[in-house]
């Protein structure tokens, strides 16, 4: 094992790393940029290129799966040509919770120690490098719990700017906690939003949630079918809005005024020819309304309480069991707002790899990087083996030397390239040992 212990107050729990890292004990850290580390030490932190344990060939700008300390391959991206290049992050880091936490196999996955100063100044010095990597217009998404949330939001502001700030998500994470023996149940995380630079450019679309049969069925109730004998499913929605005018909006229409206290909406030019197109539906009492059809709707318009994306283990479903794993079709949701095809989407603190499933389902580019050999075991059984349901986990084996093949292959169909800041790993079968290792100990 290659792990570096417990030197500088990071994780105390088994990862790869080669890096030291100067050291976090600044209690009295007070958020002000000068009191860390000099921005070009942060940039020329990684000294010497990372070790390649996989390449993707025939691809010219792979995925990467970079196994190790954050710092140093945010630094090596910056050396590296991804400086303004980054379409959007999305990291869910520790919290600063003083917990170790332990995956469904009672393996111990990531420490969560840092607290105070220390865990500020270790925050600082990776958005300053992230700051770097976003292109203009880019976005971040940080999610986290209560524990940092208003130290982390000042922070950002000064990173940032506070004029970048685009709104906090808050989220329900799980379901109604009871056990609480005082004061309120904690069902909630935050997701901090920042882009980098002017806030009007922001490359960041309205976020919807996705359909779902549930939903389509109680918003579109009505359908009917069109000149090729598709079916077409739309609901209605009223031509007169709230607001009394004088001009053409509040006269007659089809002989008809708007109800008392409305006025048209649209105007009647465009009722006129939304009705010659169909898209005008009368009721027996002659009342008209607009179809909005199911299949020109973007969807359902998300706000800054999400309630439909509680993680899997909150939910006891599909999960891969890694401890903080998050919900993959929320963070979807987010990253998808953000960027295009073929963007990149980069998660330093990647764990079991949510954000890369995310972004490959939406053919995304991405980087994760973590440190965890527990986080890679996760994601590297999600690759070979899928996702799998919680209860099935016990039946669910260990990564096999049998396995090596098929996952090289995945890395393969699925362009990723893997690299590692340790020097004394350099192929999938030594972290494989690592991973097996992890699992006996
Ligand atoms: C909250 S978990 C991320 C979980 C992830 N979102 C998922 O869905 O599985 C935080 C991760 O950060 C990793 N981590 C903490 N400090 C790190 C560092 N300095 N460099 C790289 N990874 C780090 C931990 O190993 C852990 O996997």
């Amino acid at each position: 094992m290659t792990s570096v212990g417990n030197p500088h107050g990071l994780a105390d729990t088994p990862h790869i790393s080669s890096v030291n890292e100067p050291n976090l004990v600044n209690e009295k850290f007070n958020l002000e940029i000068n009191e860390s580390m000099h921005l070009d030490d942060l940039i020329n932190f990684a000294e010497t290129p990372p070790t390649l344990i996989h390449e993707a060939t025939a691809v010219s700008n792979p995925s990467m799966c970079c196994v190790g300390n954050n710092l140093y391959f945010l630094s090596w991206m910056i050396q590296n040509g991804y400086k303004n290049q980054i379409a959007c992050v999305y990291t869910d880091p520790p919290f600063g919770t003083a917990q170790t936490f332990v995956s469904s196999e009672s393996v111990s996955s990531y420490s969560d120690k840092l607290n105070g100063g220390a865990y500020l100044e270790f925050q600082i010095r990776r958005m300053r490098l992230i700051h770097l990597l976003l292109r203009e217009g880019g976005i971040l998404y940080l999610h986290i719990d209560e524990t940092m949330l208003f130290q982390l939001k000042l922070l950002l502001d000064t990173v940032f700017g506070k004029s970048r700030y685009l709104g906090m998500i808050t989220r329900r994470k799980c379901s109604s906690k009871n056990s609480v023996a005082k004061g309120v149940g904690d069902v909630a995380d935050y997701v901090l939003m920042y882009t980098k630079g002017d806030r009007s450019k922001a490359k960041l679309e309205r976020i919807v949630y996705p359909w779902t049969e549930e939903y389509i069925k109680k918003e579109f109730p009505k359908s009917e079918n069109d000149s090729e004998g598709n079916v077409r499913k739309f609901k209605l929605v009223p031509v007169a809005a709230s607001g009394k005018r004088n001009g053409k909006t509040g006269g007659l229409w089809r002989g008809n005024f708007p109800p008392d206290g409305k006025h048209w909406n649209p105007t009647p030019e465009k009722l006129d020819l939304l009705d010659s197109q169909g898209r005008i539906h009368w009721s027996s009492n002659g009342n008209p309304r607009k179809k909005v059809y199911l299949d020109e709707s973007v969807g359902k318009r998300a706000t800054n309480i999400v309630m439909d994306f509680r993680d899997a283990f909150n939910q006891n479903s599909i999960s891969c069991g890694y401890p903080t794993e998050k919900n993959s079709d929320f963070v979807k949701m987010l990253i998808g707002a953000a960027s295009e095809e073929g963007d990149i989407i980069l998660d330093p603190f990647s764990g079991s790899g949510s954000t890369m499933v995310a972004a490959s389902e939406i053919e995304r580019k991405f980087i994760g990087i973590d440190f965890g050999i527990d986080a890679w075991r996760h994601y590297f059984r999600r690759l070979v083996k899928g996702e799998v349901l919680q209860k099935q986990l016990k039946d669910f084996a260990f990564l096999e030397p049998k396995d090596i093949a098929i996952l090289e292959s995945t890395l393969e169909s699925e362009k990723i390239t893997l690299l590692s800041d340790s020097k004394n790993l350099s192929t999938l079968v030594e972290l494989l040992e690592q991973f097996n290792q992890l699992a006996t100990e």
